[in-house]
């Protein structure tokens, strides 16, 4: 489990999150939505050690995160899937995912074993091995960038607005990695603009407003409240905003 308790942290123009707590469950899928600026960005920042909190604390199954280097959260087990970008346009699929190891320096032959097990997953790591990223689709490389996310067999991912500015079918895509990046035994924990996409992906749903954690609840229940339906949607939410394999009907 992840927990934030009574965090405070900022970029020195005072604090960003104020006094937030949080708990992520273990192998769950948990989603932050909140309005722009409310600092769910900042709450991965400090949990991956990009940013060290001014007060609170941050604990991974009870281990102190918040003292840590982003290197050494790395090899803690948390992992964030870039935003975009996050392949070698000029390099084959296969050296993407053996760049993905080198940080934390596993020997080759074990990497590679790796690389075989996540093929089995993400097939397309094998089929396009040595194919070189810039000539995938925009779908193909958010699997490869997922898949090599997990190279360093991380306990839990971070997902910063996975969706932002893709195509639908690419955010079925990203939907659909998730849930299989999910059964894998990994925690997701991301944060989504797009609320019923979100909120239909996630088991658990995080609602922030100015640095505080304002509700948490199951996914299901958090969609389908009334007030959240004024808040974010102007109307009670009745269809999804995108097509995904397994949404609600
Ligand atoms: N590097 C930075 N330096 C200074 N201020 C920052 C920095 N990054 C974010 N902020 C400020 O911190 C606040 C929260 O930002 P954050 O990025 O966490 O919000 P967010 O909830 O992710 O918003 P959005 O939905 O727009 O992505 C904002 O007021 C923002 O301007
Ligand atoms: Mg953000």
């Amino acid at each position: 489990m992840i927990e934030f308790r009574n965090v405070c942290a900022g970029y020195g123009g005072g604090d960003v999150l104020q006094g937030l707590d949080l708990r992520v469950e273990d192998k769950s899928i948990t989603c932050i939505v909140g309005p722009n600026g409310a600092g769910k960005s900042t709450v991965l920042r400090t949990l991956s050690g990009l940013l060290s909190p001014r007060v609170g604390e941050i604990l991974l199954d009870g281990r102190a995160l918040h003292t840590l280097s982003a290197a050494q959260v790395l090899a803690a087990g948390v992992a964030q899937v870039p935003q975009q970008g996050g392949l070698f346009g000029g390099l084959s699929i296969r050296d993407n995912m053996l760049l993905g190891g080198y940080l934390v320096r596993r020997q080759r032959r074990e990497l590679n074993k790796r690389i075989d097990e996540l093929a089995e997953v993400f097939p397309i790591v094998a089929e396009r091995a040595l194919d070189k990223a810039a000539d995938l689709s925009g779908g193909q490389r958010r699997i490869v960038e997922f898949a090599r996310a997990l190279v360093t067999e991380p306990s839990v991912i971070l997902l910063d607005e996975p969706t932002l500015g893709l195509d639908p079918k690419t955010c079925a895509t990203v939907f659909e990695t998730t849930q299989q990046v999910n059964a894998l035994g990994t925690t997701v924990l991301m944060v989504e603009q797009n609320v019923r996409f979100g909120l239909q992906l996630a088991d658990h749903g995080v609602v922030m407003e100015r640095g505080q954690v304002l509700i948490s609840q199951p996914a299901d229940v958090l969609l389908g409240r009334s007030d959240m339906a004024s808040m974010f949607f102007g109307a009670a939410p009745t269809e999804p905003a995108v097509d995904v394999p397994g949404g609600p009907a």
